[in-house]
């Protein structure tokens, strides 16, 4: 390269360095005040805003346990653990997981076909990661939230499983845990395999949860520590309520994410920012509107939205003429006006917790930011190589492309959408981008001491 061109290349560096910083100069898109005022007043998070606080630590100590114990799946091969670990940051960083049946840890787990209880499709819907879960103000789960906290139930939930969920749950996270035992790819099995999955088959949610407890109560270390946890006279007295309080227990205890910089610059350090950081702040609350949905100190309004996202893989069944649609929401209200809505996600650690989107759509951060400029377009030239997704056989395989191939399922997704286009520059992207890095915990790096060194069943925990 000639001293010509180096110059150039010099001059450009400079150029552009300095549109970047005239871009991130504090204040100068703020629309209003309000702006800033809306960061200024928010609350920051307290050790009450958390249910483990007023739980007994031999619940979470019981808890961490069965999270990490095959025992609790049908076919005894897969725990909470493998598609919510520790190391890979309470996700499996993985776009769909891959259920019972497979193999292996975080984003080198397989797809197995042959034995016994080969993997027969995968996982519909990203793994959430489980940040902050605990919090008192999450009392919707799910993508599409059809668990919810509703006073006007007998057991305090609209969930799954209707008046079969027993009553004595607190909170809408304890309700939750139980769930994902009665998903046959999941953890439960197919009909056939195991008591559990026969359960699961004919939808008997009491027969399934009674086969659960029952292979607990047959393991002397489990009855003792139950016994000790909740102060059980004898061990016919453990029930499924008390294995969702404790899987609950040390999801909220280990889970606990709030300690970023922005919390610390909500707390009154003003240098725990970058000042890009704050700049992409203001933005992401101001002139980029990121705020309309996700509000407040999780980055959430708890609530659903259609957005757009690139739909991929098997889909949760039965939506859309070949099936493999999601309609989101719809599934859990009936309402056709809910179609492709999903549940707006905290976005705390979410540097951490990708691929990105109910699906796992996106693997990078930067693009699924971008499919939020502009939906449209980003829908447009989607491709699959966006996403990560293990190979799974070529009949698999195929199954994830189905419905990004089927132009009338795109054209919906794009009159349901609510997000509006929003012009940014790329240096204000960059901002927005250094403002999400900010909402990382750094102590949700270091996550390993949670695993523990054997549990009760001794079945293995490290694959
Ligand atoms: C095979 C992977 C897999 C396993 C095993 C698994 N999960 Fe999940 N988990 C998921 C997926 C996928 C979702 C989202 C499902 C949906 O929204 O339809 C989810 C959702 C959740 C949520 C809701 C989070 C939110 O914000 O809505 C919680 C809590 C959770 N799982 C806890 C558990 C617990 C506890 C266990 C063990 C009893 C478990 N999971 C086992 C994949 C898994
Ligand atoms: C109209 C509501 C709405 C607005 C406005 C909005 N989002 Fe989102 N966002 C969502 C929803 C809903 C999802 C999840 C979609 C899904 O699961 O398919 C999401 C997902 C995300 C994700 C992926 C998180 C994850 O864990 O999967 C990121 C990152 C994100 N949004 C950032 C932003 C940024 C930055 C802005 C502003 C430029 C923004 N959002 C504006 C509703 C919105």
């Amino acid at each position: 390269m000639g001293l010509r061109s180096l110059r150039h290349l010099f001059f450009c560096a400079l150029l552009s360095s300095t549109l970047f910083i005239a871009a991130c100069k504090p204040g100068i898109y703020l629309k209003n005040q309000g702006d800033i005022l809306a960061i200024a007043s928010m609350q920051t998070i307290v050790d009450d805003d958390f249910i483990h606080m007023a739980m007994d630590p031999k619940q979470i100590e019981l808890g961490k346990l069965l999270f990490f114990d095959k025992i609790m799946s049908g076919n005894e091969n897969i725990s909470c653990s493998t598609c919510h670990h520790p190391m890979t940051f309470s996700t499996d960083n993985l776009s769909l997981p891959i259920g019972q049946g497979g193999a292996g840890l975080g984003p080198a787990r397989r797809v197995v076909l042959d034995g016994e209880t080969p993997v027969r499709e995968r996982m519909p819907r990203n793994a959430p990661d489980l940040f902050n879960r605990g919090m008192k103000s999450f009392k919707t789960l799910f993508h599409d939230g059809r668990l919810s906290t509703d006073y006007s139930q007998s057991n305090h939930f609209r969930n799954p499983a209707g008046d079969a969920l027993p009553e004595g749950f607190s909170h809408a996270l304890e309700a939750q845990t139980i769930f994902p035992l009665t998903n046959p790819t999941e953890m439960a099995g197919h009909a056939g395999q195991n008591a559990i999955a026969d359960c699961a088959d004919a939808g008997d949610f009491t027969c399934l949860w009674g086969e659960v407890v029952d292979r607990l109560r047959q393991n002397s270390v489990y009855v003792d520590l139950f016994k000790d946890a909740y102060g059980l006279d004898d061990g016919a007295e453990i029930s499924i309520v008390h294995v969702g309080k404790s899987l609950a227990a040390f999801i909220s205890a280990s889970f606990r994410a709030d300690r970023s910089p922005f919390d610390q610059y909500l707390r009154g350090d003003e240098s725990a920012m970058s000042h890009k950081a704050k700049k992409g702040m203001e933005l992401f609350y101001g002139k980029a509107s990121c705020v309309n949905c996700h509000s407040g100190v999780l980055q959430t309004d708890q609530s659903f939205h259609a957005i757009a996202m690139p739909q991929i893989g098997p889909g949760p069944g039965g939506d859309g003429y070949q099936g493999h649609d999601d309609f989101g929401r719809e599934r859990a209200t009936g309402d056709q006006a809910d179609r492709y809505k999903f549940r707006t996600p905290s976005l705390r650690n979410v540097e951490l917790t990708g691929p990105y989107g109910h699906d796992g759509a996106y693997e990078s951060l930067e693009d699924v930011v971008r499919h939020h400029l502009n939906p449209g377009i980003s829908l447009a030239n989607y491709n699959l190589d966006q996403a990560f997704l293990p190979d799974a056989g070529p009949d698999l395989n195929l199954i994830d492309q189905i419905v990004l191939d089927d132009f009338l399922s795109k054209a919906s997704l794009i009159v349901a959408n609510e997000l509006q286009p929003v012009d940014l520059s790329e240096e204000e992207i960059q901002c927005l981008l250094a403002f999400l890095r900010s909402l990382t915990d750094s102590n949700s790096m270091h996550l390993g001491h949670l695993i523990p060194g054997s549990v009760p069943s001794g079945l293995p925990i490290a694959d």
